[in-house]
C-alpha cells in the first residue's frame, strides 16, 4: 500500500468501478460513494484481492446536505477526487424535453460536481501532488442532438474543470477532465438504443467500436498520477476518433 487515498463517486458501476480497480492496483485505498445501500460485492472482492480496501458510503452527490455530512465525518485527507457519478437522461428533441429531467440531470451532473469539489477541497492534501479528475464527455466538447441537458451539463463540467485548475494551481492541486466517447457501461445499456441506432454510433466512430470502462479508467489514473505533474486544466478526449472528424 502506498497510503494514498482516492475518493470516487459513482463507484459501483462502469467507469467508476474500473477506476477503483486501477487505483487499488496502484496501492491506493479507495473511498467510494454511490446511490446503492451497499458497495458492489464483486468490486469489494476484487479490491481486496489487490490488497487494498474500499470504504463505501451511500451518498447522492446532488444532495448538498448529504455531501456535507459525508465530509464532516471524513476525518482524513485524500490525495485524489474523481467526480465520476453522472446520468444521461432521455433522448428527446428539445421542444419535447421534460423540464423535470433537465433539472435532475443538472442537479446530478453539474451541482453534484460542484458539491463534491467544494466540500472535498479542504480535505485534499496540499502537498502539490493532489488532484481532481472530472468525468465529462465528448458531449461537453461538441453538441449531442436530443440530449440538451446532458450536453449542457458536460459543457459545464469542462468549464468547471478549467476554472478550478486556474484557482488551485498555486497550491498544487491539479484539476483535469476526461471526455469519453461512447463507452460500454450500464449507461449505454440502459439507454436501450435500437440495434440500428447503436450500430450507427459505432459506424460514426473512426475506430468502429465503443470504448470500454478500463480505457477511460486508465486515462483517469494517468491524469491523477505523477506522470501528469505539469498537466492541469486539460480535457482528455478518449473517443476512438469520434470528435477528430
Ligand atoms: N458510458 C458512456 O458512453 C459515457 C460517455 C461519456 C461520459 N460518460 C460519463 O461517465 C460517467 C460514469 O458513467 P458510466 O458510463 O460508468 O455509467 P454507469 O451508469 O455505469 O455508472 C454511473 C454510476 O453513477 C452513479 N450515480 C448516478 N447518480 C448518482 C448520484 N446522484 N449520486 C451518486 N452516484 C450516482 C450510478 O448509480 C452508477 O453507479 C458519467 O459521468 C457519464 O456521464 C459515460
Amino acid at each position: 500500500m502506498n497510503n494514498k487515498k482516492v475518493l470516487i463517486s459513482g463507484v459501483n458501476s462502469g467507469i467508476g468501478y474500473a477506476t477503483a480497480l486501477i487505483f487499488a492496483k496502484e496501492g491506493f485505498s479507495i473511498f467510494g460513494i454511490d446511490l446503492n445501500e451497499e458497495v458492489n460485492p464483486t468490486l469489494s472482492k476484487k479490491v481486496a484481492s489487490l490488497n487494498s480496501s474500499i470504504n463505501y458510503s451511500k451518498l447522492d452527490v446532488s444532495d448538498y446536505q448529504q455531501v456535507g455530512e459525508y465530509f464532516e465525518k471524513l476525518n482524513l485527507e485524500i490525495d485524489v477526487l474523481v467526480n465520476n457519478a453522472g446520468i444521461l437522461g432521455p433522448r428527446v428533441k428539445t421542444a419535447d424535453y421534460p423540464k423535470d429531467a433537465f433539472d435532475t440531470i443538472l442537479d446530478v451532473n453539474v451541482k453534484g460536481v460542484f458539491h463534491m469539489t467544494k466540500l472535498a477541497l479542504p480535505h485534499l492534501k496540499k502537498d502539490a501532488k493532489s488532484s481532481i479528475v472530472n468525468v465529462a464527455s465528448v458531449a461537453g466538447l461538441v453538441g449531442m442532438a436530443n440530449h440538451i441537458a446532458y450536453s449542457a451539463s458536460k459543457h459545464a463540467v469542462v468549464g468547471m474543470t478549467k476554472t478550478l485548475a486556474i484557482e488551485y494551481a498555486k497550491i498544487g492541486i491539479r484539476v483535469n477532465a476526461v471526455c469519453p466517447g461512447f463507452t460500454e457501461t450500464n449507461m449505454l445499456e440502459n439507454a436501450q438504443l435500437e440495434i440500428e441506432y447503436r450500430e450507427g454510433l459505432k459506424y460514426a466512430t473512426p475506430m468502429k467500436r465503443f470504448g470500454v470502462a478500463e480505457e477511460i479508467a486508465s486515462a483517469i489514473y494517468y491524469l491523477a498520477s505523477e506522470n501528469a505533474s505539469f498537466i492541469t486544466g486539460h480535457c482528455l478526449t478518449i473517443d476512438g476518433g469520434l470528435t477528430a472528424q
